[in-house]
């Protein structure tokens, strides 16, 4: 899988995106990961990327002249799958949207930043939009992040356990039960029984019906759907 992402803050996705399971991801070939600044494909002294809204109104808007080079550039060179804007107002992320993009090829994702991106991006290039939740973050950055790591770690080998990710929280609409390890007793607190009983099929059931409890206490709503 090839992931690019055009940002005007390039710095601030580098630290997530290139440490632990990530970093690991990367080194194993098992995705590429890019990040375009948007500055690159600006003009002037001033390689100005973010003008002030027709209508008036508080907040700079990026301009699409430099969106358009860097996409068709990109686009130039190979079809992208998906181009995901990263935004307030997009469908909200959740496991089954990460699974569905994880067996893409390639993928773009543009962050907003400032007010947001000019509507003619949205409407040209645009194929998806996502937001990771109902509050307003300083730009897609952030969210750009937690989209990728949540869809990396899901690539056949990323994870040590590759059947780990299948245990995940929301992979079944249940939340993951409680994991334990050493030691068997800490501060009067012991690892329930069945744990160790090295009954696998009984440790199984445990964990659905813990997951089950789990999800029934807290989220509810997943039980519906
Ligand atoms: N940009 C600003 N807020 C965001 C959010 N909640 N999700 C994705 N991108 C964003």
């Amino acid at each position: 899988m090839r992931i690019d992402i055009i940002t005007v803050v390039p710095d601030l996705l580098k630290s997530p995106l290139q440490e632990s399971i990530m970093k690991r991801a990367q080194d194993k070939k098992l995705v590429e990961i890019y990040f375009h600044d948007l500055r690159d494909y600006a003009q002037g002294n001033y390689r100005q990327v973010d003008d002030a809204q027709y209508g008036g109104g508080a907040g700079m808007v990026l301009m699409i002249e430099p969106i358009d080079k860097c996409i068709s550039r990109l686009q130039s060179e190979r079809k992208y799958d998906e181009i995901i804007y990263m935004t307030p107002d997009g469908e909200t992320l959740n496991q089954k949207t990460c699974n569905t993009l994880s067996l893409k090829e390639n993928i773009l994702i543009l962050c907003g930043h400032y007010k947001g991106v000019d509507q003619r991006v949205r409407d040209l290039f645009i194929t998806r939009e996502i937001s990771i939740g109902d509050y307003v973050l300083s730009g897609g950055e952030l969210g750009a992040c937690v989209l990728v790591d949540a869809v990396v770690r899901l690539l056949p080998g990323v994870l040590n356990d590759e059947t780990s990710a299948l245990y995940d929280s929301f992979q079944d609409d249940l939340l993951a039960p409680p994991v334990y390890t050493r030691p068997e007793e800490y501060k009067n607190l012991k690892v329930p029984e069945v744990l160790l009983s090295g009954n696998f099929a009984r440790i199984d059931e445990w964990r659905h019906e813990m997951a089950y409890k789990h999800t029934q206490e807290r989220r509810p709503d997943l039980l519906k759907e």
